[in-house]
């Protein structure tokens, strides 16, 4: 099996058409929180692959404890393609559109977190993802995707947050999801002051 990554939480391997991802038992936290942590984030992210109507991995299987086998995706991280093509972007914010009008908040919209496979812009790790009706919630998930493009994609900011909001008008909220965006980022400028 080769690991395809280790991050904070997980270890993923892939064998053959399959990714397991294993969330590791963390030694520092109490085990008890350790295990009901792990538990909780499997089944959450287990049942947004099954629930979520924009191109995902299909969840093969899990334990409902620390492991999720999911479809392995041919394709290449958004992270090496965003500079040359930055209209990829138009297809991300019709996505996070998509999973915001069914409540879902992805909570790490990065582009490592995002594949192209066969022309397709598939979305992963929702390891980190929740439902909410939320404009806060909405709002935030789009902040943090913004700070993402400006650290990892400096030179085509402008044009691909552009692309990433023209896409994202395809909600019927994004008015008020993008009004209380502008909002959170004073808050967030206010902050930077003290
Ligand atoms: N279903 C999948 N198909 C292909 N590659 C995957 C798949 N799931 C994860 N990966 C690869 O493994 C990396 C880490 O997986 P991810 O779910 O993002 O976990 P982490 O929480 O460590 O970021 C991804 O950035 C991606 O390159
Ligand atoms: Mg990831």
């Amino acid at each position: 099996m080769d690991v395809l990554g280790s991050g904070a939480e997980a270890t993923i391997f892939r064998d053959g058409e399959s990714v397991i991802k294993r969330r590791l038992v963390k030694r520092y936290r109490h085990p008890v929180l350790d295990e009901e942590l792990r538990r909780s984030r499997t089944r959450r992210e287990a049942k947004l692959l099954q629930k979520a109507r924009v191109p995902h991995p299909a969840l093969i299987a899990t334990d409902r404890e620390s492991s999720i086998t999911m479809e392995f995706i041919e394709g290449t991280p958004l992270k090496q393609l965003l500079d040359s093509d930055v209209n990829l972007a138009q297809r991300v914010g019709q996505h996070v559109a998509a999973l915001h009008d069914q409540a879902i908040i992805h909570g790490d919209l990065t582009t490592s977190n995002m594949l192209l496979s066969k022309g397709e812009v598939v979305l992963i790790d929702f390891g980190l993802s929740f439902t909410s009706h939320d404009l806060e919630h909405k709002a935030v998930d789009i902040h943090l995707f913004k700070q993402a493009l400006e650290s990892k994609h400096h030179a085509v900011f402008d044009e691909a947050y552009k692309a990433f909001l023209k896409g994202y008008r395809a909600s019927p909220e994004a008015t008020k999801v993008l009004k209380r965006l502008s909002i959170v980022e004073k808050r967030g400028r206010n902050k930077a002051k003290y």
